[in-house]
């Protein structure tokens, strides 16, 4: 409701005055309601009570006797142990939603201009994507909607792991495995087991590992087979992660890919940016720099390795090289980084380093969205049902295998690819919702029964609620172009309710967007969605009074088109049946 700010302070501020609270910016002490019971807006009048010498409930009643006077056609100021608070008039919730339905982006302002880099997903090649992978795949593919609905130039980057040491021990393995006979496709069909095997190979032959060193001189020069082995690796890896992408109906494309191979040849630039400006200096004959005041387990200074003693670069040069790419070559205002919180530390330092080396300019911004863990429900890491990693398409196709089971039964009559269709976005979107609701930061608990249900706080419940809404509008008659009122009424207590949540949606959005949260979508939907069952068990759409029907046809539309725009700012289909 910060709409209602505006007309609401400018009543205020001559009340201000003539109580002799001048000092006071009207604008500035308005804030939400915390209890929307007692009013849309509430300003707390504890604070005036010691200049006033008077109690905060006299000050509270006072100031909202003199603001009635002027609030009419607005709001009503009422007087609530010690705050004032303020309730928007259902004529004033009224016209804001007539505008709402003739706005092109439901309310949403597209009045930011900047580029923005989200960098999420990265998988690394030649490795099962685990469940912090899908996390920032899902949370970073909504950020990406949610900001370029806000009206920013948004570049998506994958940036994946596809590059360094490891890829030694891997093309060995490769090797190894179609001197076998065994079809590279077929070698890498499950990346888990191909990765541990490499690995174990090359912890307990000191004959492979020699050969996986060499591989890696091999590849840093650029030698052709070795190139071709490595390219192979990636493509096979892209057909898993691919598949995986498509399931979710991601935005990331081919072209989104910026893996850390793609900034390999940058990496001797930053060394030599670094050393001009005098930032690298020795310690045990690695290259590296000191950007801030980390410390290491034994306390002493922390470093940030640029370049190891055998001259092979880090994951920190890489992300170094990333940032500059991304400010100078694309001209990017704002990183943005979807990566699990353990990275934290990393970015901090990145960070740093890259503000003192002058790679980020005042104009820039850089921030890591961390996340939290996906547990399993004993509250441990989540795994499969043998107990091993999970594998992510495994647990998307049971995702869309569980809700066609659920679609099935409530459509006998369906036929069976309007059953596959549906049944993937319910599934899928049941999964990204409960992945999106929470807090980010927040670890979750990955239960089927819960995030598969039609009630409560779900993916399918909001889809249902949309879905509902369609063919309401079908049996009305309505189709697709809905008459507007000229006028909306909202005569009884649960249109405003519904009216106050749909016009909190453009609030929730732009929330969204600067804290980088996509839950405050979620929460803001599912309160449209309960206010919207209870508008439909009171108020009858279908009825004889013809204003008031074309009216509530109206309020059901626009509640579906924004639980459709909604669910598309985090990535979720709105299938009208299901
Ligand atoms: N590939 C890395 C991993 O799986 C994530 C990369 C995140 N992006 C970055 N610019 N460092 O942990």
């Amino acid at each position: 409701m910060r709409d209602l700010i505006k007309p609401v302070s400018e009543v205020l501020e001559p009340v201000l005055i003539e109580m002799g609270l001048a000092d006071f910016d009207s604008k500035s002490i308005i804030g939400p309601a915390t209890d929307k019971s007692h009013g849309d807006l509430a300003i707390p009048c504890h604070q005036f009570a010691r200049i006033l010498k008077k109690s905060p409930v006299e000050i509270a009643d006072e100031a909202a006797e003199k603001m009635n006077e002027h609030l009419k056609g607005i709001a009503s100021a009422s007087s609530v142990a010690g705050f004032l608070n303020i309730t928007a008039e259902s004529r004033w919730l009224a016209d804001r939603l007539s505008e709402l339905v003739e706005h092109p982006t439901n309310g949403v302002e597209r009045n930011s201009t900047r580029t923005v880099v989200v960098d999420y997903s990265s998988p690394n090649i030649a490795k099962e994507m685990h469940v912090g992978h899908l996390r920032s795949t899902v949370i970073g593919d909504s950020l990406v909607r949610i900001l370029e609905m806000k009206g920013n130039t948004v570049i998506r980057e994958n940036h994946v792991g596809d590059w360094g040491t490891p890829f030694g021990m891997l093309i060995e393995r490769l090797e190894d495995l179609e001197s076998e006979g065994i079809q590279p496709s077929d070698a890498l069909a499950d990346l888990g087991i191909f990765y541990r095997d490499a690995r174990s190979s090359f912890d307990s032959d000191e004959n492979f590992r020699e050969r996986a060193r060499r591989r890696v001189v091999a590849l840093q020069s650029g030698d052709e087979a070795t190139m071709a082995r490595w390219r192979q690796l990636v493509d096979l890896s892209f057909s898993y992660f691919d598949e995986v992408y498509e399931l979710l109906g991601v935005l990331l494309t081919k072209d989104d890919v910026r893996g850390e191979s793609f900034y390999d040849p940058l990496l001797a630039s930053v060394v030599e940016r670094l050393d001009e400006r005098g930032l690298l200096s020795n310690n045990s004959g690695a290259e590296v720099m000191y950007p801030g005041d980390w410390l290491n387990r034994e306390g002493n200074p922390l470093p940030l390795i640029i370049r190891k003693g055998d001259g092979g670069y880090n994951y920190a040069t890489s992300d170094l090289a990333c940032i500059i790419d991304r400010t100078e070559r694309l001209g990017a205002h704002d990183l943005v980084y979807v990566v699990g919180a353990e990275q934290k530390q990393h970015f901090q330092m990145v960070f740093a380093a890259a503000r003192i080396a002058g790679f980020l300019h005042e104009e820039h911004t850089s921030k890591h969205v961390p996340f939290g863990l996906v547990l399993g429900s004993d509250g441990g890491k989540l795994k499969s049902r043998s107990g091993g990693a999970i594998r992510l398409l495994d647990l998307l196709r049971e995702a869309i295998q569980r809700a066609s089971a659920a679609v099935l039964n409530r459509n006998p009559d369906m036929t069976p690819s309007e059953i596959e269709s549906i049944a993937k976005s319910i599934g899928i979107g049941a999964v990204k919702y409960s992945d999106l609701k929470a807090d980010r930061t927040k670890d979750y608990v990955f239960d089927w029964e819960r995030m598969l249900s039609f009630e409560g706080e779900t993916g399918p419940y909001l889809q249902y609620a949309h879905a509902r809404i369609r063919s309401i509008i079908a049996k009305s008659g309505g189709g697709a172009s809905v008459e507007n009122p000229a006028r909306y009424t909202l005569p009884s207590n649960e249109e405003t309710r519904l009216a106050r949540e749909i016009l909190a949606f453009p609030d929730a959005v732009d929330t969204a967007a600067s804290e980088l949260a996509p839950h405050r979508i979620c929460k803001q939907l599912h309160r449209i969605s309960q206010a919207f069952g209870s508008f439909y068990e009171h108020c009858p759409v279908l009825i004889e009074d013809d204003s008031l029907r074309v009216e509530r046809i109206s309020l059901c539309a626009l509640t579906g088109d924004i639980l459709k725009t909604g669910l598309e700012l985090l990535g979720i289909d709105a299938p009208s049946r299901m």
